[in-house]
């Protein structure tokens, strides 16, 4: 159901791969609700993934950008404001990847040039999209920023490696850029902190299955599914939500309060 929450909003959506993405399911609802859209991902997404087919779906503009790379994402929004004419009122970041994770490597034994990369794929990108935008006035007045993280950020997680400690950076992130943004243009930065979920990232975890049955025991509500996520995502770029920022929210089912479940007894 639709309720025209984001109606003659625009802003962008990071990391639609294929349609079990969270960003997909957050593409289409906040299209649903009347938005603009701009769709960006990496140049081998765009050639190994789907992001095409659903940019066409949603005559969305997709614009090919490597989050690390600072050129790439000042084109980035050099395109969107060619496209949409005034500044941007949301911005996804839904991305993700860990080298030592797809590798294998233990958390102890990882490898630092892997470890970089990580941090910068999954967390540092967050910080060049906000420096980068905010640079260019990409956001305008009380705009609203949404990253995704897990609780492994939190909590220990073994086999989500360093993904952890790109987590950690990315809500840490979110929090001081936000102040700023704030401060500056009454914006709001907010973490979503999912269930697993299963999507291409989340089933690179060694052990996803075992993690997923385990907090869906675990959660009164059952995992939060990606649709969910998208609707919850929508309802944060909407002005309902307009003095919420610098949280992590977690969209979890409830697992975050939880210490045991009947269900897992
Ligand atoms: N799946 C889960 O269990 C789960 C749980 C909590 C949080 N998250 C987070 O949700 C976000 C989205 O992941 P997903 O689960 O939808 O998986 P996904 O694999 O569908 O999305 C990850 C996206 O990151 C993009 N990406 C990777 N490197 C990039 C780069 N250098 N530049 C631009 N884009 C790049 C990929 O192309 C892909 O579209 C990630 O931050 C992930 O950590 C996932």
């Amino acid at each position: 159901m639709a309720y025209g929450l984001l109606k003659g909003k625009c802003g962008i959506i990071t990391g639609a791969l294929d349609e079990k993405s969270i960003a997909w399911h957050v593409a289409r609802r906040a299209h649903e609700e009347g938005a603009h859209v701009i769709m960006t991902n990496a140049p081998v997404a765009l050639r190994l993934g789907k992001p095409k087919e659903l940019a066409e779906s949603l005559s969305a503009p997709l614009i090919p950008a490597d989050l690390t790379q600072l050129s790439d994402i000042e084109r980035l929004y050099d395109e969107t404001l060619r496209h949409t004419g005034r500044p941007i009122d949301f911005l996804l970041h839904s991305v993700g990847m860990s080298p030592n994770v797809r590798k294998g490597k233990a958390y102890p034994e990882i490898d630092y040039e892997f470890y970089f990369k990580t941090l910068d794929v999954s967390a540092i990108s967050f910080h060049k999209l906000l420096q980068v935008g905010r640079k260019k006035g990409a956001f305008a007045r009380g705009a609203s920023i949404v990253a995704l993280s897990y609780i492994a950020a939190q909590r220990v997680f073994p086999k989500y490696g360093d993904m952890s400690d790109a987590k950690a950076l990315l809500e840490s992130i979110a929090r001081m850029f936000g102040y700023f943004l704030g401060k500056e243009l009454g914006a709001r930065v907010n973490i979503v902190s999912q269930s697993p979920t299963p999507t291409t990232a989340g089933t690179g975890i060694a052990g996803f299955d075992k993690m997923y049955d385990y907090a869906h025991k675990m959660s009164p509500l059952g995992n939060a599914s990606a649709e969910a996520c998208a609707d919850f995502v929508v309802a944060l770029f909407s002005d309902l939500t307009r003095s919420i920022t610098l949280q992590t929210l977690y969209h979890d089912g409830g697992f975050s309060a939880m210490g045991i479940s009947e269900d897992l007894l």
